[in-house]
């Protein structure tokens, strides 16, 4: 099969799991549970990555895929002296999946739509993964080698479909990825918005050459981050000051509109800020030196 064939192929195969809405029915169950089991606070914004800056899942599935590939090398080319080295770097993968899981599910949690259909699908195949997995260190343990080492094989298989679906939601779907990564702010002072539109601590949502920019006034001075929010995508204009922050509205993350930092997650990116100044009543940005 030709490389673009094989590509075109796959890309159709997620085509149909982002537009099958019956998808939806189940997500529609399990997301109250989960919402139960991981609210928003100080443990979703740790399995989200907030204190790192960077998204925590694709750091955490590194362990037990790790562990399954080095046990899977060691049933090819170990030979019967490393069965029990094999069996246990399948425990420890089945271990290690339980925290990767906890911040995929934190990150699912914050997707829509297609993106939440294809999550659901990737997580539904890890979940059959890591049973199977369990089924093959049991069997092991038993000393049922054989039939332990085929079972593996089947979830090293749905592990690497789980993991082309977990590629095509960073790489083609951008979750997990900074939302503002390719905005181009004018590096030049340019005319933003009447300084008036800023009264009564209110933000304001302007156009600057066509990128987003949020307003707001703090202590006799003007403000400006993206208004994109890094998370997701949340108009933050649309969202609501709280301690010197802009709480945006999709998930309610916080970002300091001082400096952009994170208060709160689930964002793990700052949002970018802008320089400001103000000339005869009105406002100009400019990006950041
Ligand atoms: S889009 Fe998720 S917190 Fe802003």
């Amino acid at each position: 099969m030709r490389i673009a064939t094989l590509a075109g192929a796959l890309e159709r195969a997620v085509g149909r799991i982002e537009g099958d809405k019956r998808i939806d029915g189940i997500a529609d169950k399990v997301t109250p549970i989960l919402h139960r089991a991981l609210p928003s606070g100080p443990v979703k914004d740790v399995a989200s990555g907030t204190p790192l800056g960077h998204p925590l899942h694709p750091a955490l599935v590194a362990v037990p895929i790790g562990s399954w590939i080095a046990a899977a090398y060691l049933d090819i080319a170990g030979g019967r002296g490393m069965w029990r080295a094999a069996q246990r770097l399948v425990g420890f993968g089945a271990l290690s999946a339980l925290p990767a899981a906890t911040t995929g599910i934190s990150d699912w949690l914050d997707t829509t739509d297609a993106e939440r259909r294809v999550g659901a699908v990737h997580a539904s195949l890890n979940t059959t993964a890591l049973s199977l997995y369990g089924v093959s260190w049991l069997a092991r343990r038993r000393g049922h080698h054989t039939i332990g080492v085929a079972v593996s094989f089947l979830g090293a298989g749905l592990t690497g479909a789980a993991g082309w679906l977990g590629g095509h939601l960073a790489y083609a779907r951008g979750v997990g990825v900074d939302t503002t990564v390719f905005e181009e702010f004018p590096s030049k002072f340019t005319d933003a918005a009447p300084l008036a539109d800023l009264a009564d601590g209110a933000l304001a949502g302007v156009a600057v050459d066509g990128e987003p920019v949020l307003l707001a006034e703090e202590d006799g001075s003007v403000r400006a981050l993206a208004d994109r929010c890094t998370h997701r995508g949340g108009p933050l204009h649309e969202g609501e000051r709280v301690d010197g922050c802009v709480v945006c509205p999709w998930h309610q993350s916080r970002f300091r509109l001082r400096d952009g930092s994170v208060v709160r997650g689930p964002a793990v990116r700052p949002q970018p800020v802008l320089e400001t100044r103000t000339q005869d009543g009105r406002v100009q940005v400019c990006r950041a030196r």
